[in-house]
C-alpha cells in the first residue's frame, strides 16, 4: 500500500474500497472480503445506509482500529449546526466506533455551512480525525476556504481518466486539500475498461484497464476508491502496488481527459433535482 499525507498530518491509504450501491444487507459480507483483500481504507455515507454493516466486519476482523481509514459523509437534509452533530454521533453508533477517520459534506446543498462548523467541532472534540467536502466545485471550495477555520482535507469528486479535474486539484494545492475519486472507473461508462490507450498501456505491464486507470490516479496525487462486489475484481483492483507507469504513459492518458463529468453533471439543473430529491 502507498500512502499519501493529508494538510493535517494524518496519514491515509492512496487506494480504498467504496460502498455506493451496495446493498446494506451484504455490506458486511463485502466489507470482510475487502479487508481480508487488504484494504484498510473503507468510504460510507449516512445516505448509502450500510455503516452498519462496515462497523461489524471492522469489528469481527479482529484488526485494530487504527489500522483503518473509516470514511463517512453527511447527507443535506442532515443540515443545521445540532443536526448534524447529531448525524455525526448517529454515524458513530452505526460504525461502532469513537473516532470517524475523515467525515465529508457530501453534497453542497442546504445550510452546508452549518454542517462545516459541525464538522469542525467534532474535529476539536476529537471525534472525527480530519474534515473535509464532497462535490464542491472551484467556487464553492474557495467559499469555504474563506469562511472556515480549518480547511477540508479532502474534495471527493467525481474524477477518472475522461474526468482527471486537473484545474481543481491545481486550485487547491495553495491549501493542501487532496482529490479523493469517486467513480473511479466512470462507473464502467463510455466502454471504460475497453478504451483501447489504457488496454494497450496494460499490455506492458500485464495489467488491465482497471488497473492502468487506478494507477494514473495515484500517480496524479488522488486517492482512489473503486467499488466492486466481485472478490475477483477486488483483488485485481488492489493489486496496483507493484510497477510504475512512465512519464510517457501518464502524458498519453492525459489525452483522455475531456474535462467534463459523465456520471453526476452539477451543471445540469436535472441532476441537480435529482440529488436534492433523494432523502435519507
Ligand atoms: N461523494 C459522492 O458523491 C460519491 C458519488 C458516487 C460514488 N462515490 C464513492 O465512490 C465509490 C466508487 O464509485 P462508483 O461506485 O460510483 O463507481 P466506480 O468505482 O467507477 O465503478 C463501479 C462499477 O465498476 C465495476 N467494476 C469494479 N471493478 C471492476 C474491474 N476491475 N473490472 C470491471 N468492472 C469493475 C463494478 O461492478 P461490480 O461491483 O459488479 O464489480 C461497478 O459496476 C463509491 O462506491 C462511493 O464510495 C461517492
Amino acid at each position: 500500500m502507498e500512502y499519501m499525507q493529508l494538510n493535517n498530518g494524518i496519514k491515509i491509504p492512496a487506494l480504498g474500497y467504496g460502498l455506493f450501491m451496495v446493498d446494506p444487507l451484504k455490506s458486511e459480507e463485502y466489507v470482510s472480503l475487502a479487508i481480508e483483500t487488504g484494504y484498510r481504507l473503507i468510504d460510507t455515507a449516512q445516505i448509502y445506509n450500510n455503516e452498519e454493516g462496515v462497523g461489524n466486519a471492522v469489528k469481527k476482523s479482529g484488526i485494530k482500529r487504527d489500522e483503518f481509514f473509516i470514511v463517512s459523509k453527511i447527507w443535506h437534509t442532515n443540515a443545521g449546526f445540532d443536526e448534524a452533530l447529531k448525524s455525526i454521533d448517529l454515524s458513530l453508533k452505526k460504525l461502532q466506533t469513537d473516532y470517524i477517520d475523515l467525515m465529508l459534506i457530501h453534497m453542497p446543498y442546504n445550510d452546508y455551512y452549518s454542517i462545516y462548523k459541525a464538522l469542525e467541532t467534532a474535529y476539536k472534540k476529537g471525534i472525527v480525525r480530519s474534515i473535509g467536502i464532497s462535490n464542491f466545485d472551484t467556487g464553492r471550495y474557495i467559499d469555504i476556504i474563506y469562511h472556515s477555520e480549518i480547511k477540508p482535507v479532502i474534495n471527493q469528486v467525481e474524477t477518472h481518466v475522461f474526468n482527471q479535474q486537473k484545474d481543481l486539484q491545481k486550485a487547491m494545492q495553495e491549501y493542501g486539500t487532496l482529490i479523493m475519486a469517486w467513480a473511479p472507473f466512470a462507473e464502467g461508462k463510455n466502454d471504460f475498461f475497453n478504451n483501447s490507450i489504457l488496454k494497450s498501456i496494460g499490455e506492458k505491464y500485464n495489467k488491465s484497464a482497471a488497473q492502468i486507470a487506478l494507477r494514473f490516479l495515484i500517480q496524479s496525487g488522488i486517492i482512489a476508491r473503486p467499488k466492486t462486489v466481485n472478490i475477483k475484481r477486488m483483488k485485481e483492483n488492489f493489486n496496483v502496488f507493484d510497477f510504475i507507469l512512465s512519464c510517457e504513459d501518464m502524458k498519453l492518458i492525459n489525452s483522455l481527459d475531456t474535462k467534463k463529468a459523465v456520471i453526476g453533471d452539477f451543471s445540469d439543473i436535472e441532476y441537480n433535482k435529482y440529488v436534492l430529491e433523494i432523502k435519507m
